[in-house]
């Protein structure tokens, strides 16, 4: 992994693959490299480094008009020249990017191997240029040859395949990892994500896992592994270039969690109902005696999408009181789950695309589970598989890091808990309140966005502390570990959250002056419990940062928020800590939107 992009058309194929894979740039990566066709012949570049050290490399007359492009993000074999992809077969008449992993591949590379081919670098992806250029000598077709390789092969992928004899033809297929063709005017795209087409085209393609796809300057065909073609019909993505834009802020992170006010209103539009105090919500796809019947609900994600699980939980119980809880999705999968009719289960992501959360999923699909999506990218494999849900509408999250999808998720589970709430036992009264909350949390957001550099003189004192703590209790836990989720990521500093109560049964070891605590403190029932922490923790001469909705004397330095409902106020305790993490990582001069060893979608397992 990490991008894929692949043109064919009447335009200069390398230039168009160079600004695609600088729209990719934002998931992470250590290498890039390109390949494209010109006089029955591959052209190829590869290097280490950035899509600009590509750029250099590439020579003036490197001319074709049909290529493929990759950005990789190192799993099998280091970063090197020699390992980025694309990959040729020995002959070099083929070329191959991927995107996955291919799980059979040492014993795939034996096998060939004892047949003569040699091998270049060291990576997995290498197998399949070398089988496809195998098969490509027994069969006429392009396609063909991709079907037959790909049947050897036992892993995940998303590839794109050209061959030096086919100049006008690009084969691309998908199993676990995505794949998006573009349809231009008399040319076609294809890429791992949207962003490396938005500059062209709005129209796309999704392929299904499983699907192959031949494209050509004049159309695209979709295929099933057996070689029966499938009928696609296009959407339209509401996303255009410049949400991809900075936007004149010195890094994405920052033009994210500033533009929180809007990416909030969008998520909350047109989905409160001010006569029954309800939220609206077609896209569940349930009426209100199904709504009625779940005794459960179970929500899966990854990492931060996780932690906004929780609250998410936390809601659900609080304003629908049903039992609900979060899982990591990475773990819920392996597990062998119980799963049951009458539970609701809930799959979170941002890109719509993680490959844990996709398989979770799908082993829940399997066993008859009723699965709602709560995604941002629409038309996504998470969006597709789930059998309804809430889509955020937060414009694309660039930066690695994840800050405007966490709080629209979030919102969407309080829109969520609000609609299930209300078929069952919340009052209007409560729902009334509820509602009129979730329409001031734009504003409030704007209020904290004040507070940047107060936050970045807080963040630059206790940015050289070799750790941190965070502590919250039952609403603030989830706020106290994406806090740590947040500073841990992107400025490496390490950052661990416990729930408040559980310090003194055993982390209160750790307290002193040089580890930190930020403490979340909202003004609730828990008030006095958690003074009384902060109590414990400062008798330990451990120093407070306490972030809540007053100043207290027991905490070193205070952040304070404006008040919402006890329920919503955990959604606006976080954006502080967003602004904490993105100034300590620049105070501690970090690659802010880039985090080494991170990628922005995890497409293999
Ligand atoms: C953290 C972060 C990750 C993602 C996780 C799930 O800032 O970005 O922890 O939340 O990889 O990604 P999605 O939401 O795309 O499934």
């Amino acid at each position: 992994m990490c991008g894929i992009v692949a043109y064919v058309g009447p335009k200069d194929a390398a230039s168009i693959l160079l600004e695609g894979l600088q729209r990719l740039e934002y998931r992470g990566y250590d290498s890039a490299g390109l390949a494209v066709v010109n006089a029955k012949s591959l052209k190829t570049r590869k290097v280490k480094g950035r899509v600009a050290d590509l750029a250099a490399a590439v020579p003036a007359k490197f001319k074709g008009t049909s290529g493929i492009g990759h950005t990789r993000w190192a799993t099998h074999g280091a970063p090197s020249d020699v390992n980025a992809h694309p990959h040729l077969d020995q002959e070099q008449r083929v070329a191959v990017v991927h995107n996955g992993i291919i799980e059979n591949a040492d014993e795939l590379r034996r096998r060939l191997e004892g047949e003569g081919v040699k091998f270049e670098s060291e990576t997995d992806s290498e197998v399949l240029s070398q089988l496809v250029g195998r098969m490509v000598k027994e069969t006429d077709s392009l396609r063909e040859a991709v079907s037959r390789a790909l049947k050897s092969v036992v892993g995940t992928y998303g590839i794109a395949v050209i061959d030096a004899q086919r100049p006008g033809e690009i084969v691309v297929a998908r199993n676990g990892s995505p794949i998006v063709l573009g349809l231009g005017e008399k040319e076609m795209f294809a890429a791992s994500d949207v962003a490396a087409l938005i500059r062209y085209t709005r129209q796309v393609v999704h392929l299904e896992d499983g699907e192959l796809a031949v494209i050509k300057a004049d159309g695209f065909n979709t295929f099933t592994s057996d070689a029966r073609e499938t009928a696609k019909e296009p959407f339209t993505v509401d996303w255009d270039a410049g949400h991809y834009d900075n936007g004149g802020y010195e890094h994405y992170l920052l033009k994210e969690i500033s533009e929180q006010p809007d990416t909030v209103a969008r998520t909350l539009r047109g989905r409160i109902d001010d006569r029954f105090h309800i939220a609206h919500l077609g896209g569940l796809n349930m009426d209100a005696r199904e709504t009625r019947s779940f005794r459960r609900v179970k929500i899966i994600g990854c990492g931060s999408a996780y932690y906004s699980g929780q609250m998410g939980a936390q809601l659900i119980e609080e304003l629908a009181r049903i039992p609900a809880d979060a899982e990591p999705a990475s773990e819920f999968r392996y597990r062998s789950p119980v799963v049951e009719p009458d539970t609701l289960y809930v799959a979170i992501s941002q890109s719509g695309e993680t490959y844990d959360t996709l398989a979770a999923v799908q082993e829940l699909k399997r066993k008859g589970g009723r699965v709602l999506g709560i995604v941002n990218t629409v038309g996504s494999a998470i969006a597709r598989e789930t059998d309804g849900g809430i889509y955020l509408h937060a414009g694309p999250e660039v930066s690695v890091a994840s800050t405007k999808a966490f709080t629209s998720t979030a919102v969407a589970f309080a829109l969520l808990a609000l609609h299930l709430g209300r078929v069952r036992d919340l009052s209007p009264a409560d729902g009334r309140r509820i509602c009129e909350g979730l329409r001031r949390l734009p504003e409030q957001i704007k209020e904290i966005l004040t507070l940047e550099d107060r936050i970045r003189d807080l963040a630059k004192k206790y940015a050289d502390s070799p750790g941190m703590m965070f502590v919250g209790r039952v609403r603030g836990y989830p706020v106290a570990r994406e806090g740590a989720q947040k500073l841990k990521e992107i400025s490496y500093v390490h950052a661990e959250a416990y729930p408040a109560s559980e310090l003194k049964h055993g982390p209160l070891a750790l307290i002193s002056p040089e580890l930190p605590t930020v403490a979340i403190v909202p003004d609730d029932e828990l008030l006095d419990k958690n003074l009384t922490t902060l109590g414990e923790i400062r008798a330990r001469h451990g120093r407070i940062l306490m972030v809540g909705h007053r100043t207290s004397e027991a905490a070193d330095d205070c952040i304070v928020v404006p008040k919402n409902e006890v329920e919503l106020d955990p959604i606006l305790l976080t954006i502080p800590l967003q602004l904490f993490a993105y100034h300590a990582a620049v105070a501690l001069e970090r690659d802010v939107d880039r985090p080494r060893n991170l990628a922005k979608s995890v497409t293999v397992e």
